[in-house]
This record gives C-alpha cells, sequence and structure tokens, in this order.
C-alpha cells in the first residue's frame, strides 16, 4: 500500500502542471504522480505541434479569442467556461514559460504567432513544429527540481477506489461517491497495488485509439473516462471526437504522423487526386475553416473519387520559413521520399481529440467527491461540439490552475482512508492466449472507424453498438476469469469509451459540430449536452 497527499494520474501537461503547482505551494506534501507507459514522457502532450492558442499581443482581443472558441464549438460551448480560459491564459502560460518552456521569436524578441483553422488572428505560440515535445520537457526538467513530486512510471491504474470496494452499494443515483485513491498494476512486479490519498487528480487524457486510423499513440485508451464511467460517475459529449484533418497518408502505420495544420495557416493548399484546390466549394474560409468542415469536405472528396486520401500543396511555400518552422514535418516527409517543395504530401483525416469526458465543473471537481479531473479526459464545457485548433494545452493549464486552487482550499477536510480492502484476483487465472484480446481491439477500432467515423447515420450506429456489446460481453467474461494486464485493462477502457461515443451518437437526434449524422442534418433547436 502507497500513501500520499496528492495522487496524480497522469504525467502530460494536465498532469504534470498540477503535480508542480501542488508541490511548489506544500514543500511538505506528498505528490505521486503515476504513468502507465516506461517513461514519463509518453503522453499525448509530447507530440502536439502546433501550439498553444493565447491571446498575447496588443493586436489581440480576449474577445476575439472568445468568439472564434465558440464559433467552432458550434453552439454548445459553456461561454462562462470559455471566458475562464480564454482571460487566465496569459497568466498559465506565463507559468510555463517561467518554468523553463521555450516558444520561438523574432529578432526583435517577440513572439512567434502562428495561425491555424477557425482563429481569426495569428496567436498560436509555438517551439518549431515540436511544441509538446519541448512543453513536457520543460515541465519534467521542473518537476525534478521539486523533491516531493514522486513519480511511479510502469503504472497501470486499473480503477479509482468508492464505497463501492467497501461493500456499499452505489448507483448513478448516489450523490456522495467518493473516491480514496486507486488500484493500480505494478508491471514492472504483476502485482495490485492500493494507493490512496486525500486528493485524486485524473490527468489520463484521451481515447483516440478508439480509431484504427489516429494521431494519438498507443497510451491514448480513454482509461481515465471510463474508471470514471464504472464508478457510476458523469461522462459528457463523448460523440464529439475530432478527426484531425490532415494526418500523412500510410497504409497500415499507426499512429498516423500529423502534420500540424499551421502548414495550412502558412499557406498549404489542400488537393484532391485531380489537384484541384477544393476547400473553396465548401466554407469561405477555405483551408482554414475550422476543423469538423475540412475533415468532412476531404471525407466528401475521398467518397467521390473513391480514394483514401487527398494531398497538401507546400510545393509554392517559402523554403527558409518551411524549414525553419516545420523541420521535423520535412525530416519526416524525406524519409518518406517525399520532398515537400516538388511533390504534393498525400493526407487522410485520423481521429485526433476527444472534445467530451468526464464531466466536471468551473474547478475541475467531477461528479464524484475527492476527485479532480483536467486535461483531455474531461469535459469542461470548453470545446462544445468542436475544439477550436490549439486550445487544449491551453485548457489543460488553465483547469490544472483551478484544480490546484480548489483542492487547497479543501484537502484539509480529508484524511487518507485506510481501510480499504486489497485488490480482489480471486479465481483468475493466467491468460492463456493473448490473440482473445488483441484481435478484439483491433475487431473495436474497425468498427468503430467503419460505422462512427466522419460521417454518421442510423443504420451505421445500431450496427456498431450491437457489436460493441458482443465485444463488451466477451470482454467481460474474459475479465472475471483471467489475471489482469494493461493490455486487458485497455481493451475493457476501450470499449467502455466505444460504448459512450455510440450512445451518445444515438442520443443527438440532430448534426452538429463533429457530431455529423445524413438522418439528422440540420441542429436541433433543443441545445443539449449529453450526460452518461
Ligand atoms: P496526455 O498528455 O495524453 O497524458 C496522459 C497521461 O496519462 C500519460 O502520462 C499516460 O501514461 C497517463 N495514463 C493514461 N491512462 C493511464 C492509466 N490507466 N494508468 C496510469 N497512467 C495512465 N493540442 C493543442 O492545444 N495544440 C497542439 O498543437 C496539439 N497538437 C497535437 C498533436 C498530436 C499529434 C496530438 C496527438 C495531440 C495534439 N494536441 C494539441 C492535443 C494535446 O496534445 C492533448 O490534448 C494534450 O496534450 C493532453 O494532455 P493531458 O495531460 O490531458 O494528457
Ligand atoms: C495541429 O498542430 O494541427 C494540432 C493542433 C491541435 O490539435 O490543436
Amino acid at each position: 500500500m502507497i500513501q500520499t497527499d496528492f495522487l496524480v494520474i497522469g504525467s502530460g501537461i494536465a498532469g504534470l502542471t498540477y503535480a508542480v503547482k501542488m508541490a511548489q505551494h506544500n514543500p511538505d506534501a506528498t505528490i505521486t504522480v503515476l504513468t502507465k507507459a516506461s517513461t514519463e514522457s509518453e503522453t499525448n502532450t509530447k507530440y502536439a505541434q502546433g501550439g498553444i492558442a493565447v491571446v498575447n499581443n496588443a493586436s489581440d482581443t480576449f474577445e476575439a479569442h472568445i468568439a472564434d472558441t465558440l464559433i467552432a464549438g458550434d453552439g454548445l460551448c459553456n461561454p462562462e467556461t470559455v471566458n475562464i480560459v480564454v482571460t487566465e491564459g496569459p497568466a498559465a502560460v506565463n507559468d510555463i514559460i517561467d518554468w523553463g518552456t521555450n516558444f520561438d521569436k523574432s529578432d526583435d524578441g517577440d513572439y512567434l504567432r502562428g495561425k491555424e483553422g477557425g482563429h481569426s488572428e495569428s496567436r498560436i505560440l509555438h517551439y518549431k513544429d515540436i511544441t509538446g515535445y519541448e512543453i513536457e520537457r520543460a515541465l519534467l526538467a521542473k518537476a525534478a527540481t521539486l523533491t516531493n513530486i514522486i513519480f511511479l512510471n510502469h503504472y497501470f491504474v486499473i480503477d479509482i477506489i468508492t464505497q463501492h470496494h467497501l461493500g456499499y452499494l452505489i448507483t448513478k443515483a448516489t450523490r456522495d461517491t467518493e473516491c480514496y485513491g486507486v488500484y493500480a498494476l505494478n508491471m514492472r512486479s504483476g502485482k495490485v497495488e492500493k494507493l490512496l490519498s486525500r486528493m485524486t487528480l485524473l490527468a489520463s487524457g484521451g481515447a483516440g485509439q478508439v480509431y484504427r486510423s489516429t494521431t494519438n499513440p498507443t497510451i491514448a485508451t480513454g482509461d481515465g473516462i471510463a474508471m470514471v464511467y464504472r464508478a457510476k460517475g458523469r461522462v459528457e459529449n463523448m460523440e464529439f471526437m475530432q478527426f484531425h484533418p490532415t494526418a500523412l497518408f500510410e497504409v497500415g502505420v499507426s499512429p498516423s504522423f500529423l502534420i500540424t495544420e499551421a502548414v495550412r495557416g502558412d499557406g498549404g493548399i489542400l488537393r484532391n487526386v485531380k489537384g484541384e484546390a477544393f476547400m473553396e466549394r465548401y466554407d469561405s474560409r477555405k483551408d482554414l475553416a475550422p476543423r469538423d468542415i475540412v475533415a468532412r469536405a476531404i471525407d466528401n472528396e475521398m467518397k467521390i473519387s473513391g480514394t483514401d486520401h487527398v494531398f497538401l500543396d507546400c510545393s509554392h511555400m517559402d523554403r527558409e520559413r518551411f524549414l525553419e518552422h516545420f523541420p521535423n514535418i520535412y525530416d519526416k516527409c524525406r524519409s518518406k521520399g517525399i520532398d515537400p517543395f516538388k511533390d504534393y504530401i498525400p493526407v487522410a483525416p485520423a481521429a485526433h481529440y476527444t472534445c467530451g469526458g468526464v464531466k466536471v465543473d468551473n474547478y475541475g471537481r467531477t461528479s464524484i467527491d475527492r476527485l479532480y479531473a483536467c486535461g483531455e479526459c474531461s469535459s469542461t464545457g470548453l470545446h462544445g461540439a468542436n475544439r477550436l485548433a490549439s486550445n487544449s494545452l491551453l485548457e489543460a493549464i488553465v483547469f490544472a490552475n483551478r484544480c490546484y486552487l480548489d483542492t487547497l482550499s479543501r484537502y484539509e477536510r480529508y484524511n487518507i482512508r485506510t481501510d480499504i480492502p486489497d485488490w480482489n484476483a480471486e479465481g483468475t487465472t493466467e491468460p492463456k492466449e493473448m490473440i482473445l484480446i488483441t484481435q478484439s481491439r483491433k475487431e473495436l477500432q474497425a468498427i468503430m472507424s467503419d460505422y462512427v467515423g466522419i460521417v454518421r447515420n442510423n443504420i451505421r450506429l445500431e450496427r456498431a453498438s450491437r457489436r460493441i456489446d458482443l465485444l463488451h460481453e466477451e470482454t467481460e467474461a474474459l475479465f472475471d476469469k483471467t489475471i489482469i494486464s494493461p493490455q486487458l485493462g485497455e481493451l475493457r477502457n476501450l470499449i467502455t469509451c466505444a460504448y459512450l461515443v455510440v450512445k451518445g451518437a444515438q442520443l443527438r437526434r440532430e448534426s452538429r459540430g463533429l457530431n455529423y449524422n445524413t438522418d439528422y442534418p440540420h441542429h436541433s433547436p433543443r441545445v443539449e449536452n449529453i450526460i452518461l
């Protein structure tokens, strides 16, 4: 058993920001950060390219950033949350700069600002095309200077501990569910351990891996979202899975390599297989329309031509500027035999960002007491039906700060609860065939990509639902008799997230933002969040 004052699940931008703030303020407290990967840096954060959207120059205004966010969100953003994130954003960005994050500057010392889809201003701070790598590096370096932060990597969190584990009946109507910590599989020893805390922060990231083609690394299996749902907490708006329009198209390669939207912000043009620039036929903002519109346009062009990709044309772009701003993308293209100044880059949409997630209030409190959530696993109300590009890193740091402040005001009333039973592995044996797990994961990803992609309809959703039910049944039976492994835990969580996406899409009888259903092509007059 491990006891800690504050338990943080996840070592991406959200978890690290909270941990650093808490450790600085509370030098006598222990903050334990858990991550399932073998290194703390393996997160979605590390792969962020474009940057972080923030108002930080005189020609930009909070009003403009707020308006852009609301427009992208297609009527479903919570305006109060949007206001909070945009106006508290500059201070939160200054914190990570103070901790050592570098953003590109011009010779006169001012920040360089990129532009992405849906933004009316150039306001994206970036570090070349590896912004996330730089942020993760700086936050880990900062955390390493704080001796009261303890990192435990290769710990796979299985479930959050609530009164359910003490034998009480918890239903979705229970109002006073509390989180006492987590059960986690120590992947080195193979033992399930109890980690008990006064307060727990869930910062476990998104669920892009429910799809076959995704920009998300393999860790993005929606574990935290599924855990909260299992614990009868609230999850909302999971139908809004964002597809990034331009992932590098490569047959059979997963995760897909991203070609940042900033390339289109700098002049890159989408062309169909006939070489036609097509975006002007879909939206007056052309290649810089919000992501849902561009991804749907590409999907349509691929259907018309019967191909599985379109092209991004960068051949006319300034070479020197491109090499300076996008060196990683240039190297990747060259490694695949593509010269961006001569060849069109083949691209296709790929699942990218989970807009819904664990429902939280404006201080990151979930519906389960003593449990906060921030970052991609949470649903704050900022993104509505479609996230504005580069708003997620900003949301993560603003909400990590709000979770930290709220934790400070409340944690003293809670003690660590120690009467928690050990993990019950009775009746389970070693898995005999891993194929039962790996094949189900592939099947699930195929079902989601083929039936619950960018364009949906009722028949496909119904088919997906029936097939996911079967996978659920088979996997739960396997879980009951098999010793837990990360692969089995992730499969369960992916199935739960897929169920939540499909259920949300079925309940939402309208097309809004990222949920486009040809059986209901218009907005419903009732604007509502779907809470499961
Ligand atoms: P993550 O960074 O994903 O961290 C999740 C952590 O939780 C990891 O440490 C993981 O190991 C841990 N974890 C998960 N499950 C468990 C478990 N069961 N047990 C233990 N640990 C667990 N956003 C922008 O704003 N701008 C961009 O330019 C941008 N570019 C992107 C490019 C790519 C290719 C991708 C994939 C995303 C991009 N995003 C961008 C989105 C953004 O990167 C993510 O939303 C953000 O980094 C999520 O941060 P996080 O801290 O919430 O989660
Ligand atoms: C990108 O760089 O295009 C990704 C930005 C984001 O996902 O916000």
